[in-house]
């Protein structure tokens, strides 16, 4: 006998437009951008932080609403601290620079992933520029700083299953009522996933909320990065069909 699997709660029913609301991008190539120029590595970050600018400018200018961009991942704690420290530096850096600005422009700034374990400047940084913020609609920029898609999920059943204990939560999970947990809530899921640097990897990103993303791989290095590429990405995209596991209107 056949039977008819429960639909997800969360994938859209009807066509989907041409341009994507929600662009995450995994910004990688950095230390091959500076080693490749006899640089040091925290030199290609330095860079990247201008690539990133260029990309949330570039973002807003071509109707972009949401930018989701991996910063910092759970497994980069195993760079020599002298480059995790230069990444610290480099949020906090950002941040003191760019907020005003960026508040001014009508820009929401999260930042999703783990606070233990930052140091207190950068975390207290980090709570002022969502605080700042909070109230803008315009562009949203989230940025997964010390973030683990699966500890972001293990996060996200501990609290679930906590709240069940207390009475909070029905037991019956939903997938619409377990995404509330996660810490892209009120977000939503990411029409087109861009990785830079020629790698074909997720690398622990949004794995939940890239479950139907259009996926991207630029052949360039993250701190070349620019708008043209940010174009080519929607013109790709837009070449796209989204079908959610269903078929195409009109198949055979
Ligand atoms: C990957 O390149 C990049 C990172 C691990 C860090 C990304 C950080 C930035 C773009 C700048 C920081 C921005 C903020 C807001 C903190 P890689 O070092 O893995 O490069 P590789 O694969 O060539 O070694």
């Amino acid at each position: 006998m056949v039977r008819a699997a429960v639909p997800s709660d969360l994938v859209p029913a009807g066509p989907q437009p041409a341009a994507p609301r929600h662009v995450a991008i995994i910004m990688d190539g950095n230390g091959r951008w500076a080693t490749s120029r006899s640089l040091p590595r925290t030199a290609g970050h330095e860079r990247g932080v201008e690539a990133l600018r260029r990309t949330v400018e570039a973002a807003g200018d071509l109707g972009i609403e949401y930018l989701t961009v991996f910063s910092f991942s759970t497994e980069n704690w195993r760079r020599p601290a002298s480059e995790v420290n230069m990444l610290f530096g480099l949020l906090k850096a950002y941040v003191q620079r760019d907020l005003a600005r960026l508040k001014n422009e009508g820009v929401r700034i999260r930042v999703i992933g783990v606070r233990d374990g930052l140091p207190p400047d950068v975390a207290e940084l980090v709570q002022k520029s969502e605080a700042e913020t909070r109230e803008n609609h315009k562009f949203n920029l989230t940025i997964a700083f010390n973030y683990g898609a699966r500890d972001e999920i293990l996060r996200a059943a501990q609290a679930y299953a906590r709240d069940v204990k207390a009475g909070v939560r029905d037991e019956q999970i939903t997938e619409a009522g377990f995404q509330e947990y996660l810490d892209t809530h009120g977000i939503p899921d990411p029409d087109l996933l861009i990785r830079t640097s020629g790698e074909f990897r997720i690398s622990n990103f949004l794995l939940w909320q890239a479950a139907y993303s259009e996926l991207l791989f630029f052949d360039v290095l993250w701190p070349d990065f620019g708008k043209a590429h940010l174009e080519e990405a929607l013109r790709r995209y837009a070449e796209r069909e989204r079908r959610y596991g269903a078929v195409a209107p009109g198949a055979g």
